[in-house]
């Protein structure tokens, strides 16, 4: 069904249209941004749950990757276990079955790609092609020190080390938060304080989406938005 009014009217390139299509009455296609150890894969379990949608982690399906060893995982270990990024190629060809058949199912809450701007660049057009693009991101705004305090008590495995928790938090501003200041005045995109406890950040997610998913539709018609 198409909303009246809501369209793709500004695509000033591939990957940045300031105004999104939502021409799926019952879709929700989420993108949660932020460093490591923001709390992404914390929240996007719990709104996947919320608003009955796929949780898919880019990093976690590479973690799975590297466990069951398959080619995938053989090419990408290093990758992890130093901090950096892994080939735009390997992440793009492995998201693709999953996003798509998410967004079949009803909706995602992606958490972890696309974080540079030429992931976001690369992967618009097709996205946009199959009609499983975007439709909103947060960002998920945490200090640097709250983010070392927090990977460092969790310690999981080889990737939070003290080395490495500082090369993925260096990585992360080298090459994600350009890609925060090129969606930065986008309507779709909105920044919460992901140093509150887990639940006031939730609530805070979960109004910034009602609000705009109400904005777009009108009140009558934000039944998906509130979950209900
Ligand atoms: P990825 O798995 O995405 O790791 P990350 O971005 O480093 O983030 P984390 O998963 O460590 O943290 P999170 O934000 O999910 O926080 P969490 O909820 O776990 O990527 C891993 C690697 O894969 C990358 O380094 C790269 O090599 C590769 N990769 C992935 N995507 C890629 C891509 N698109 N392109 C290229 N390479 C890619 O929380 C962390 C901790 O904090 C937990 O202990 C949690 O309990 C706690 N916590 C959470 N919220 C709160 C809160 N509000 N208050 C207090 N504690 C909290
Ligand atoms: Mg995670």
């Amino acid at each position: 069904m198409d909303v009246p009014g809501v369209e793709l009217i500004a695509a000033d390139d591939a990957g940045a249209p300031r105004r999104l299509a939502v021409s799926e009455g019952n879709q929700m296609r989420l993108l949660l941004i932020g460093a490591p150890g923001a709390g992404k894969g914390t929240q996007a379990e719990r709104l996947a749950e919320r608003f009955g949608i796929t949780h898919i982690s880019s990093g976690d399906l590479l973690r799975q990757h590297v466990k069951d060893r398959t080619s995938i995982g053989r090419m990408v270990t290093s990758y992890l276990d130093h901090g950096d990024l892994v080939p735009d190629g390997v992440v793009m060809d492995m998201l693709r079955k999953p996003v798509v058949a998410a967004a079949q199912a009803g909706g995602y809450v992606l958490d972890g790609f696309p974080r540079t701007v030429e992931q976001a660049r690369a992967s618009f057009p097709t996205a946009h092609a199959l009609g499983v693009e975007v439709q909103a991101a947060v960002h998920l705004d945490v200090a640097r020190a709250e983010l070392k305090r927090r990977l460092l008590a969790r310690r999981r495995g080889s990737e939070d080390t003290e080395a490495v928790i500082e090369r993925r938090l260096q990585v992360y501003l080298d090459k994600t938060v350009p890609l925060l200041e090129y969606y930065a005045d986008r309507e779709w995109m909105f920044t919460v304080d992901g140093a509150q406890p887990p639940d006031a950040v939730y609530e805070d997610i979960v109004a910034c989406l009602e609000g705009w998913w109400t904005s777009l539709r009108g009140p009558g018609q934000a039944s998906r938005a509130s979950g209900r």
